[in-house]
C-alpha cells in the first residue's frame, strides 16, 4: 500500500491556508499538519533573527508531529529565514519565493512585474534575486522580454517593481479582506505599480490570496495576478514523486494524548494564540470546516 506522506506546514497565522487549500485541492493522498503562529503574528515587520527561531521553533514541533516535507508557507520567512533553516534541518523544505518567481518569469509578456508583499520581505529582495536567477538559469520557454533586458546588462532588480502593503495581513486576520478600508488601502498601494504598467502581479504574502478578487478589481483584466501556492504545489508533486519508494522521517499518526490523536485525519491545525478565532476566521477563509484545532507553544 501506497504510503501516505504528512506535510508540515507553517505560516504567522490564516495565510498559509491558501497554500494549503491548493494542497487540499491537487493532493488527494497526502495528510497535512498545519501550524499558524498566531500568538505572535504579524511576522511582517519581524528582524531575521526571530523569523529564524520561529521558524526552528516550527519545524521542530511539525517533525515532532510526523511531518516528511516542510513548506514554509509564509513569505517573510521563506524570504529571510529560509537559507539559514535549510542548513540546520535534515529535512525537505519548499518555500513560496523560488516557485513564485519562477512562475512570474514565465508569466510576464512585456517583463514588467509587480511584487506586493510585507516590508521584510520587500526589503530583502528575494524575489529579484530570485527573478535573476530564473532568468540566468533560463527555465521559461515565455520570458524573452526579460531576458533581453538580462543579456544587455540590465539587472532584473529594475524589472520588478515592489510594494509594501503592511496592512494587509492584520485587516486579513480581523476576517476584514473584503471591508471598504480593505478597497480604499488597496487602491493606495496598488497605485504606484498600475503607474509602472505591470503585466503580472505576485501575491508576495500568503495572507494576500484572500483579498485577490479585491486587486482584480482595482487592476483591471489585463493584469495577471499570481499565486505563488500553485507553483509550490508543482514543487511538492515533485518532491512527492522523488520520495516515493523511501520513508525519510517519522511517524504519520499523531502523538498519543493529542487531543487531535484521531486515525482518520486529512488535517491538523495547531496555533499558537486562540484556537477559537482562528477556526472562525480559517473556516470561511479556507472555505470548509476546521475541526481539529490545538493551541501549543513550540519551543517551551
Ligand atoms: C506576516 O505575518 O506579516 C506575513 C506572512 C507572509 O509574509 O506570508
Amino acid at each position: 500500500m501506497k504510503k501516505q506522506r504528512v506535510i508540515g506546514m507553517f505560516d504567522s497565522g490564516v495565510g498559509g491556508l491558501t497554500v494549503m487549500r491548493e494542497i487540499l485541492d491537487q493532493l488527494k493522498d497526502v495528510r497535512i499538519v498545519y501550524f499558524g503562529d498566531t500568538a505572535r503574528v504579524p511576522y511582517g515587520n519581524r528582524s531575521r533573527e526571530e523569523l529564524i527561531r520561529f521558524g526552528e521553533e516550527s519545524i521542530a514541533f511539525l517533525i515532532g508531529q510526523g511531518a516528511e516535507v516542510i513548506v514554509v508557507a509564509c513569505n517573510t520567512s521563506s524570504a529571510t529565514a529560509l537559507p539559514t533553516l535549510r542548513e540546520r534541518f535534515n529535512i525537505p523544505m519548499i518555500g513560496m519565493v523560488e516557485p513564485g518567481a519562477r512562475l512570474a518569469v514565465e508569466k510576464t509578456i512585456t517583463g514588467r512585474i509587480g511584487l506586493i508583499a510585507t516590508e521584510t520581505t520587500v526589503r530583502s529582495k528575494a524575489y529579484s534575486s530570485e527573478v535573476s536567477r530564473a532568468l540566468s538559469k533560463g527555465s521559461s520557454p515565455d520570458d524573452s522580454v526579460l531576458r533581453e533586458a538580462w543579456q544587455q546588462g540590465e539587472a532584473a532588480i529594475a524589472l520588478v517593481k515592489a510594494q509594501a502593503c503592511p496592512l494587509f495581513v492584520p485587516l486579513i486576520e480581523a476576517g476584514l479582506a473584503n471591508s471598504a478600508e480593505a478597497r480604499g488601502i488597496a487602491r493606495t498601494y496598488l497605485e504606484p505599480l498600475q503607474a509602472n504598467c505591470v503585466d503580472v502581479l505576485i501575491l508576495g504574502c500568503t495572507h494576500y490570496p484572500f483579498i485577490e478578487p479585491v486587486l482584480q478589481k482595482i487592476l483591471g483584466e489585463n493584469v495577471l495576478i499570481i499565486d505563488p501556492a500553485q507553483a509550490v504545489v508543482e514543487e511538492l508533486k515533485i518532491l512527492l514523486q522523488r520520495m516515493e519508494g523511501g520513508g525519510l522521517y517519522g511517524p504519520v499518526e499523531a502523538p498519543t494524548g493529542s487531543v487531535l490523536g484521531k486515525k482518520h485525519w486529512r488535517a491538523r491545525y495547531y496555533v499558537s494564540g486562540d484556537p477559537g478565532l482562528f477556526r472562525q476566521v480559517g473556516n470561511t477563509l479556507l472555505q470548509e470546516p476546521i475541526d481539529l484545532v490545538e493551541q501549543v507553544t513550540p519551543g517551551e
